[in-house]
């Protein structure tokens, strides 16, 4: 009576994700049992009707049979049977979807009246989802303030977004393709605004986009990515612009800064020291400053850390 395939069917959108057509299987499965009831109830209901209907002779044409053992045990246990396997196949479906496999790529999602942020393993943030294609991807979920959920229908995926904890759902997309987010739970006034895209893509595809920075970056000017860089990667809290002492040494006249280090020796501020001082900050400690920076490799990418170093040459 329904199928489902890649191509979704007439209830269900297309089957982009590993875990789809389990669910849509499980759909299709209660769908039908609930055709059949439904035709055999509304069936009996309308024979029924025509054939015990009160006669002219006002005589009920009903017998007055009270009870059926093997009637009563049929409507008790086959409905009990269909909703045990019911439950089971949901149950198998519900742990598939809930535990995600090993090795998953994880990416936090932060949800807030009224957009999505995404934030990747090197402090990239974007504004839509970019996963590589044919890889679990497992989406560590917080609020910053109410309820929101996290619905993407062609992965058959959702999951309440709460503040104060996090919420995880994981999907393997299996074609390069676009596939729309939505926010699923009602949070305010622009809650019909709040949807964006997953942007699935080749690994290879995805790997250079990464690389480039997922939007944009690479075409961007130098300076004004690291600027925007130096806000939110956090370097700020730490190091000012104006000269002051914070935890870490000002950024202002950095570049080309001569001095000497915790050890004794001297240093020059050149690219590859700003390089190494972000990617390893233990490696060089400035004298009479703490130890204390945290180490940014694998965080930021070459063509970040030219912007960086652009801005930072600036600054003088
Ligand atoms: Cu967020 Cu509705």
């Amino acid at each position: 009576m329904t199928s489902t395939n890649e191509a979704g069917s007439f209830w269900l959108p297309p089957q982009a994700s590993t875990v789809a057509h389990e669910v849509d299987n499980l759909f299709d499965f209660i769908l039908d049992i609930n055709y059949i009831f439904f035709f055999l109830i509304l069936g009996m209901v309308i024979v029924f009707v025509a054939k015990y209907r009160r006669s002219q002779s006002n005589e009920l044409a009903t017998s007055d049979l009270a009870h059926n053992t093997l009637l009563e045990a049929l409507w008790t246990f086959v409905p009990l049977a269909l909703c045990l396997v019911m439950f089971l196949m949901g149950f198998k479906t519900f742990m598939t979807l809930s535990v995600a496999p090993e090795g998953a790529m994880v990416i936090n999602v932060e949800a807030q009246k009224w957009k999505w942020t995404f934030s990747y393993d090197d402090g990239q943030v974007t504004d839509a989802l970019y996963v590589p294609a044919n890889r679990p991807v497992k989406l560590l979920m917080r609020s910053k303030d109410v309820l929101h959920s996290f619905f993407v229908p062609d992965f058959r995926i959702k999951s309440d977004v709460i503040p104060n904890r996090y919420t995880t759902v994981w999907f393997e997309a299996l074609r390069p393709g676009k596939y729309t987010i939505y926010c699923t739970e009602y949070c305010g006034k622009d809650h019909s605004q709040m949807y964006n895209v997953v942007n699935v893509l080749s690994q290879e595809e995805f790997d250079k986009k990464k690389q480039d920075g997922f939007e944009g970056g690479q075409d961007k000017d130098p300076v004004a990515w690291g600027t925007e860089l130096f806000d939110k990667k956090g370097c700020k809290a730490c190091h000012s612009l104006d000269g002051s002492r914070l935890v870490g040494p000002s950024f202002l006249g950095l570049f080309g800064r001569e001095g000497k280090l915790a050890t004794g020796e001297s240093y020059k501020a050149d690219e590859e020291y700003i390089r190494e001082s972000v990617m390893n900050p233990m490696a060089k400690v400035v004298e009479g400053y703490a130890p204390a920076m945290p180490a940014f490799a694998g965080q930021i990418n070459d063509k970040q850390m030219d912007a960086l170093i652009a801005y930072i040459k600036t600054i003088k």
